[in-house]
């Protein structure tokens, strides 16, 4: 049984990953200050003995202390997780994803914890021009703050893995579905169908091209390659920070998560009625991108992680279709999510 501390633990994939850590018999330090979390997401995390729950702020040094001590390691999935709004608030990525991401590694060093596995994702790629993208396709430019906090996270994990002998774990996920789900294209589509199911607006023309995970998926590929694939390695002393020896055993590891195809926006869209039973008329915006920021096509190259022997059982249509199917059973999610 190991100790683990996750960060996000009440969110969308945070709740999910504790359950499945809980479900494999380890001790569950969570840490949320519920800015987007979600009580509820909890419920049956709560009911197991092995888990912990630390109401606060990641950026306050205090709570993680406390979280960490007698850790094992550290999934760190807390974050401002809304892409879109980075450009009218540019502070909050910098400050809940780059700086979060920087207090975390820094009180793990203070703690002696050295092992991370972090939630990056593929708007980190920016508008990529290899299809599918692999791990280690070329990056034109960031096209969103969002994304450039998840690189420099990924940057600052691999640096302290290479200064101080960490060894750090990023998965770059595609856009998740499933139960829980409380934001992105499919939460905005059916909310506008609940409230007026005549209409439909869709960002974009339409043709924009995207792949998704389903959460399970997705939380099962983490913990076969984080825990399985590479189990965690006898724990060493952190090197003295003043003189670090570079390269002495770093590992640091970047995966892309998603599944081996794609669906046009449109398509998605057409699930999405028909799932609810409605025909709107669909009215369309201008141009292959809904707003600045949001890649025309997401396709990621994830040959890396199922050489590993995990592979995802959900189609796109099956996770778009399920998720609909727990929004219309979850409404109260519309109260706390806009
Ligand atoms: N959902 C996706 O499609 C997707 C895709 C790629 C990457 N990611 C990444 O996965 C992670 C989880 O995303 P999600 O969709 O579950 O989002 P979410 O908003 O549901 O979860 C984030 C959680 O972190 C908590 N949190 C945020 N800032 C905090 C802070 N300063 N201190 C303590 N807790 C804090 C929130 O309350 C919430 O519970 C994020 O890092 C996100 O960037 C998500």
């Amino acid at each position: 049984m190991s100790t683990y501390v996750v960060t996000g633990a009440a969110g969308f994939i945070g709740s999910h990953l504790t359950e499945a850590l809980l479900g494999r018999g380890h001790r569950v330090i969570g840490v949320d200050n519920f800015s987007t979390g979600q009580e509820r997401f909890l419920e049956a995390a709560r009911r197991c003995d092995r888990f912990t729950l630390l109401e606060g702020d990641i950026l306050d040094p205090g709570v993680l202390r406390q979280a960490l001590a007698g850790a094992d390691a550290v999934f760190h999935f807390a974050a401002n997780a809304d892409v879109r709004g980075g450009f009218a608030a540019p502070r909050v990525d910098l400050e809940q994803n780059t700086l979060a991401t920087f207090q975390v590694l820094e009180s793990m060093r203070e703690a002696g914890v050295s092992r991370i596995v972090f939630a990056s994702s593929s708007v980190a790629l920016g508008e990529p021009e290899v299809f599918p993208t692999p791990e280690d396709c070329p990056i034109p430019a960031q096209t969103s703050l969002y994304g450039a906090s998840k690189m420099a996270g990924e940057g600052l994990i691999s640096a302290y893995c290479e200064g101080y002998g960490f060894e750090g774990y990023a998965f770059r996920f595609v856009s998740l579905l499933g139960p829980r789900y409380p934001h992105g294209h499919v939460f905005d589509f059916v909310k506008q169908l609940r409230a007026d199911p005549s209409r439909l607006r869709i960002l974009g023309d339409g043709t924009q091209r995207k792949s998704y995970l389903h959460v399970d998926d997705c939380v099962r590929a983490v913990l076969h390659i984080a825990e399985d694939v590479r189990p965690a390695r006898p724990r060493s002393p952190i090197p003295d920070p003043r003189s670090p020896i570079p390269g002495s055993g770093s590992r640091f590891e970047v995966y892309h998560l998603g599944v081996p195809a794609y669906c046009l926006v449109r398509e998605s869209a057409h699930w999405i009625c028909d799932e609810l039973g409605v025909s709107p008329r669909l009215e369309f915006g201008s141009g292959t991108r809904g707003w600045i920021g949001d890649s025309p096509f997401v396709f990621l190259d994830v040959t890396k992680a199922m050489k590993t022997g995990w592979a995802p059982q959900h189609s796109i249509e099956a996770s778009v279709r399920e998720t609909v199917r727990w929004l219309v059973g979850n409404p109260w999610i519309f109260e706390r999510r806009t």
